[in-house]
């Protein structure tokens, strides 16, 4: 298995993220320096029941969403109703974002809270938000190009998006996405500008009048995205 040695030094931290509880997923766990030390310490304790979660993972992964969600280069198996984001393409920062997902499910997913056990819905979680996010880049913007995509984005993004800690202006009616708490890569943004998301949310092929606004807004997204700890929408724990 030749990606074993990078599985494990993904799934390591995530459990350690775990262990370490809310502080660790407050602070963006997995993507901030301060969970460095905590990562270290927990490594070792940790390995064994890791292992077994990870396998766990994995097989509740390929029995529950892999239908519904591709990762890890494969594309979902599923042969009817919608498809929800490749996680390849998002770059899931929040545990408790995952968690609440998974227990409320959303517009084309549902709930998990009782098909699958406590232990099996962990581990999943793990799972995917170890291997979110491959084609998520860290690229450098230039200034302007930040600025027209943030302008593009107010425009027509702003009522169901939050971003950068702000709210979406459109919500309860229909809430998007926060960009907060997720981080879609250049690609995602682009292909969902344009060909909009089954009835959730419209294309702006018409409105985007110069590739250059849909391009600016991309990298605007991918650029700011991510890193914030969730806020329940609902106001549900
Ligand atoms: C029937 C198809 C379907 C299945 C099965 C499914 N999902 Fe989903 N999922 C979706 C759709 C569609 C969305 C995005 C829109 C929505 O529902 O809000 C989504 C969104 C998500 C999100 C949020 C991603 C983001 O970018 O914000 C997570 C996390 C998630 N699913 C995890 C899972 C897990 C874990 C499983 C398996 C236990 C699973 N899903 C099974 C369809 C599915
Ligand atoms: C009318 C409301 C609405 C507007 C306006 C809107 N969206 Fe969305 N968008 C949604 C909804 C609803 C979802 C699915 C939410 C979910 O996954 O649960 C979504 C999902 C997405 C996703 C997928 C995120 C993920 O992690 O799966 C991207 C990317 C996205 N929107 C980008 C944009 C951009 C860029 C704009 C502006 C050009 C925009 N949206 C405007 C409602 C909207």
């Amino acid at each position: 298995m030749p990606a074993r040695g990078a599985l494990r030094r993904g799934l390591l931290t995530a459990a350690a993220c775990a262990a370490a509880g809310l502080a660790a997923v407050a602070a963006g766990c997995g993507s901030s320096g301060d969970t460095t030390t905590v990562t270290v310490t927990r490594t070792v304790a940790v390995e064994p029941a890791t292992l077994r979660s990870a396998s766990l993972g994995a097989r509740v992964f390929a029995e529950h969403c892999a239908s519904c969600h591709g990762m890890n280069g494969r594309t979902p198996t599923g042969t009817t109703g919608e498809y929800g984001p490749n996680f390849d393409d998002v770059e899931l920062t929040s545990r408790a974002y995952v968690d609440h997902r998974i227990e409320y499910g959303g517009y084309g997913m549902q709930s998990f809270a009782t098909e699958l056990t406590p232990d099996e819905r962990e581990a999943v979680a793990r799972y995917v938000l170890t291997g979110a996010g491959s084609r998520v880049r860290e690229v450098a913007v230039p200034r302007d190009q930040l600025a027209q995509g943030r302008r593009v984005f107010e425009q027509h993004c702003r009522t169901c998006h939050s971003i950068e800690g702000r709210a979406a202006t459109g919500r309860p009616t229909w809430i998007g996405t926060d960009f907060g708490e997720v981080r879609p890569s250049y690609d995602l943004v682009y292909e969902k500008t344009i060909n909009g998301y089954y009835w959730w949310m419209p294309s702006f092929r018409d409105q985007m009048r110069t590739e250059e606004m849909v391009k600016a807004l991309a990298r605007y997204v991918e650029k700011v995205s991510g890193g914030r700890p969730f806020r329940d929408p609902f106001g549900n724990p």
